[in-house]
C-alpha cells in the first residue's frame, strides 16, 4: 500500500506580488533605444521615482538595448531582428526589466561583464555598458547562448512608498 505524504510549509515571509507589468517587441533599430527608455520611464512613473532613480534605470535600459542593436544583431537582417522588452513592478517597489534579443550571443559572459572589455574597440566603444548597468541597478543577470541570443535582467528597488 502506498503511503500518502502531506507536506505543509508555513512562513511568515510573504513573497512580493506582481502589481503591474508590460511586454513589448520592437525592431532592433537605434531609433528605438529612445522608445525603450521612454516606455520604461512611463511604466516606473507609477512609483513616483526620484529623478536619480529614473535616470539610472533609463540609462541601464538603454545600454542593454544598444548592446542588442550594435552587438547582438550586427550581422543580421533588420527584418527579423527584434528586441523583447518586459517589465514587472512588485509590491515591494522592486522593478525587474528584461531585455532579450535573438542575436549572435556572447561566448564568454564573465569576460563581457568585465569593465573595459569590448569586442568593438574600432567603433569607439569603451566596454563600460555592463559596468554602467551593474552600478545603476541593484542586480543584473546576463544569460546568453552563442547563435541563440542574450537576455539581460535588471532589478532595481525604488525608495517611494
Ligand atoms: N546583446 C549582446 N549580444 C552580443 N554580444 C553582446 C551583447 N551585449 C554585450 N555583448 C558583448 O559584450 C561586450 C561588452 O559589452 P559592454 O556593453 O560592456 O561594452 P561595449 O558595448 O563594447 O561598449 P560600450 O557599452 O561602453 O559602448 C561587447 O563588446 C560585446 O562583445
Ligand atoms: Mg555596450
Amino acid at each position: 500500500m502506498s503511503e500518502k505524504r502531506n507536506t505543509v510549509t508555513k512562513s511568515t515571509k510573504q513573497n512580493p506580488e506582481t502589481v503591474n507589468s508590460f511586454k513589448c517587441v520592437f525592431p532592433a533599430r537605434s531609433v528605438n533605444e529612445g522608445f525603450a527608455r521612454t516606455i520604461v520611464s512611463a511604466f516606473v512613473s507609477q512609483l513616483d521615482p526620484t529623478i536619480g532613480e529614473l535616470s539610472d534605470l533609463k540609462t541601464a535600459v538603454s545600454e542593454a538595448v544598444t548592446n542588442s542593436i550594435v552587438h547582438g544583431y550586427k550581422d543580421k537582417n533588420i527584418k527579423d531582428s527584434l528586441i523583447y522588452l518586459t517589465a514587472k513592478r512588485f509590491s515591494d517597489n522592486v522593478v525587474v526589466v528584461e531585455i532579450k534579443d535573438k542575436g549572435c550571443g556572447i561566448p564568454d559572459v564573465r569576460q563581457a561583464l568585465e569593465p573595459m572589455f569590448t569586442t568593438s574597440p574600432s567603433e569607439e566603444r569603451s566596454g563600460m555598458g555592463f559596468t554602467v548597468m551593474s552600478s545603476f541597478c541593484d542586480k543584473i543577470k546576463v544569460s546568453s547562448t552563442v547563435g541563440k541570443g542574450t537576455t539581460v535582467i535588471l532589478e532595481k528597488r525604488f525608495s517611494s512608498t
